[in-house]
This record gives C-alpha cells, structure tokens and sequence, in this order.
C-alpha cells in the first residue's frame, strides 16, 4: 500500500463536510463583501517567493518547495497566496481597472515543509482576500471584520484579534536601528536563531518562541515609541473602526509576523481553545504597502488577510458544532427488470435536472434490497417502478416516513415531488 505524503491529509468524510462547508461559508461572506475570485497557480517562478515573501523569512529560508522542471526553470510550490496574488494584479495590470480598490478572495492549497504536527501541515488550504488601491485605515478593519464574522457565523465565537503597527519604512528602519543598539549587547545571550536575525531581520527576534520571556526582550524598546506621526494616526483609526464594529483586540507590541512583506497594521486572529497549542492562530494578515512596487507594479497600497481552513476543520471538530448538512436524499428510484431499468434511468436523470437530488439502484439489487438501501440514504420518496403499470403511464410513489403510496401519472412526477417536498 502506498501511503499519503507527510504532512498531508485526505479530506474525507466528516473533514470533507466540514470543509466544503467552511468554504461554501467563506465564499458567500467575500461576495456579500464584494471581492472578486481570484485563481492563481499553484507553482510560481523561486523568485517571487524570494522577493515577494522575503529571503529572510523562516517560510523561504527553511519550508519551500523547490525544484527544477523540465526546461531548467527554477519553480516553488507556493507557501501562501499573497505572493501569487501581487505577481497577477500587475502582471493584468488590475491598477488601471475602473473598479477601485481592487478586492480579490482566492482559495487554494500551499505547500511549508514544516515539522508537522496537529494543525501544522505541509499541504494545507487557505482561504484569503487581499485588497489594493486603498491607504484608508477602514479598509484594514474591513479586511480584520470579515474573519470575525466569518468565524461567528461557524459558531467560533471566543477569538481575539491581537494587533500591532510595525509603521511606514521610515518609522521601522528607525526602530529597527534602536532595536540593535539595545540588542548588540545582549546578544550572546540569545538563542541561535535570534543571532542570525539580528543582521537579516532583527524584528523577528520580538516574537522568537525561545527568548519571548526573557527579560532582554521585555525590556526592549517598544516600536509605539517610533512610529512617524502618519503611521501613529493610521493605527488609532484602525483601532477606532475596530471598536466602532464591536471586534474583540489586544495590541501586542511583539507582533512582527513571520513574512517580510509587512507594513503598518499586522494582526493574527487567535482562538482561547486550548486543546490547539501553537495552531491556536486561526488567521493572519496585514498591510504590505510596499510590495506591489517591489515586485515590479506601481507604488500601490494593499492589505490582506488568509486563514487555514484544516485548523477551523479541527475546532468544528472538537467543538462538535453542527453544521446544516444534508443527510437525505429526495427519492430514490426502485426497479426490478431492463424495461423498469432504463425507465428508472430516465427518471433519475428527469428529477435531478428539475433539482431533485435523486438515487437509483447501481448494484443489481433485489427489490427487498433496494428498500434497505432507500433507508441508509434516508430517501424521504420511493419511487416503485413496475412495468405492469407503464401502459397507462403509471407509477407508484411511496412516501418513506408515512409509508403511505399512491399510484401517479408518470408526467405528474415533477409536481407531485414540488408540492410535497
Ligand atoms: P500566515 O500567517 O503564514 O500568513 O498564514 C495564514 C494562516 O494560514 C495561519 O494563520 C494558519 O491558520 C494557516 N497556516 C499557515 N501555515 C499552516 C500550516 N503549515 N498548516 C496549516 N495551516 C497553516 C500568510 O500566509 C499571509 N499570506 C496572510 C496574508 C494575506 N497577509 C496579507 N494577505
């Protein structure tokens, strides 16, 4: 037997119901939002990784899919959609269109090679959004509203959103001179991966798993104390909508996420549940103003927001919310002969065009099966074909909770079921 890649899951059964669900949920909030779908590939050139999501980020130095393909071409299986999303709006040049900002959502899998765990998957699906032309600081309380009532709306109710400002270039390249300065003396003392963030990415060091209690980072100081007064007004607005929509938040100041490309507001939407450990983040996102430019587009704002669908599986799950799923059919069509056979055939495809959902006999059953089976799909109509009757076009219609049965016109079928059902 082979088995899956690590890291991977088959979404089947009850993973595969809350799934569709979940994403059927998401779709319908992003239209009543009015985003647009976006689809973009799964594998993208290395490079837009490297520039887009940032040579020092854990996700590109460590947890890339990489390889070569046939022609020589060095490809990356993609590790989050925003990247992917950026490379398209420019490359359509989606700036010039008439509609702006320009709201996109996407879903789709991507691929870390990280240690997985509960939560933690090597092939995991996001749902995202992403939104370019706008600076204003409605639009990331927008972006922030969504998942909120998205998760409400699944019954996930006890999340709070933690958020920080990291500010505009000249507010963190100024911070981050700060933060050396009060680092360098300190370092030695530092794990080994802070180490190599203090030159590439000392931000980074603010919310390493190792160091985040200790004292050298507690006492270091605060990016609040450097934020230009454009980036300070940016994030009080921010705030004020956040309060003004009534959405649960804390401000913490050691929020740096792990992607390079963010700037001014970050946030991560967290849940309470316990039971989730480190996968307790149910979503993640942020400004990244400067990105579009960096990948080639003209100076464009833009802020975004992706979830992972597999942790919300996990908490329907765990919390044992139940979702309206249909687990009954509308009729289910019984035969015995070839004659009733391709009559049934007939019909089952008549009812499903005229929106029924519809089920018919595939496994040479006895009529005594057939019942049996009608039950395991819950069908809550039988319909009994016997070619006795199809001289007068007739068949015989059972109603499988009152077990009541009548004899209809064929041509009445539709109806019958339209009024009953
Ligand atoms: P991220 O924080 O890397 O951000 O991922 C967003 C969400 O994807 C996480 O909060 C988590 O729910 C889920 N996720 C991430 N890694 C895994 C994994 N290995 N297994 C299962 N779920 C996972 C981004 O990807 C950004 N592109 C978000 C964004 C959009 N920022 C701006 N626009």
């Amino acid at each position: 037997m082979i088995s899956k890649p690590k890291g991977t899951v088959d979404l089947i059964k009850t993973d595969s119901k809350y799934y569709k669900y979940i994403s059927d949920v998401f779709d319908a909030y992003c239209e009543k939002y009015n985003y647009k779908f976006i689809r973009t590939p799964i594998f993208e050139a290395s490079e837009l990784f490297h520039r887009g999501v940032g040579d020092s980020s854990d996700i590109v130095r460590k947890e890339t899919y990489d390889f070569k393909d046939r022609g020589d071409r060095n490809i990356t299986l993609r590790p989050e959609g925003t990247a992917g999303v950026v490379r398209s709006f420019i490359e359509n040049k989606m700036y010039a269109d008439v509609i702006q900002p320009v709201k996109l959502y996407y879903n789709g899998t991507m691929y870390r090679y990280e240690r997985p765990q509960s939560g933690r998957l090597r092939e995991f699906t996001q749902l995202g959004v992403e939104i370019f032309g706008s600076n204003d600081p409605l639009i990331d309380a927008e972006i922030i509203s969504l998942p909120i009532n998205i998760y409400n709306s699944l019954g996930i109710e006890n999340t709070v959103v933690k958020i920080n400002s990291l500010g505009d270039n000249e507010s963190r390249e100024n911070y981050k001179k700060a933060l050396k300065e009060y680092i360098k003396p300190h370092l030695n003392d530092l794990c080994s991966d802070c180490k190599e963030r203090f030159e590439k990415n000392p931000l980074r060091i603010l919310d390493c798993k190792i160091d985040k209690d200790s004292d050298i980072l507690k006492n270091a100081p605060k990016i609040s104390n450097y934020l230009s007064d454009k980036s300070k007004s940016h994030f009080k607005k921010v705030i004020e909508y956040l309060e003004l929509l009534e959405i649960n938040y804390e401000i913490n100041e050691n929020l740096v996420r792990g992607l390079d490309y963010y700037t001014d507001t970050v946030f991560e939407i967290e849940t309470n549940l316990k039971e989730l450990g480190t996968a307790n983040v149910l979503g993640a996102g942020g400004r990244y103003n400067n990105l579009v430019q960096d990948l080639g587009g003209p100076e464009t704002p833009a802020v975004g927001f992706a979830l992972g669908i597999d942790r919300l599986i996990a908490i329907l799950k765990l919390k044992e919310i139940n979702i309206p799923i249909k687990n009954e059919i509308d009729a289910y069509i019984m035969y015995v002969n070839e004659t009733e056979k391709e009559k049934a055939i007939y019909l089952n495809q008549n009812l499903r065009l005229n929106g029924f959902i519809s089920e018919i006999n595939s496994l040479n059953k006895t009529l005594k099966a057939q019942f049996k089976e009608a039950d395991r799909y819950n069908a809550k109509y039988l319909i009994i074909l016997n070619s006795e009757d199809f001289k007068e076009s007739l068949i015989t219609i059972k109603d499988n909770i009152t077990k009541e049965e009548e004899k209809i016109k064929e041509l009445d079928l539709i109806e019958y079921l339209d009024t009953h059902l």
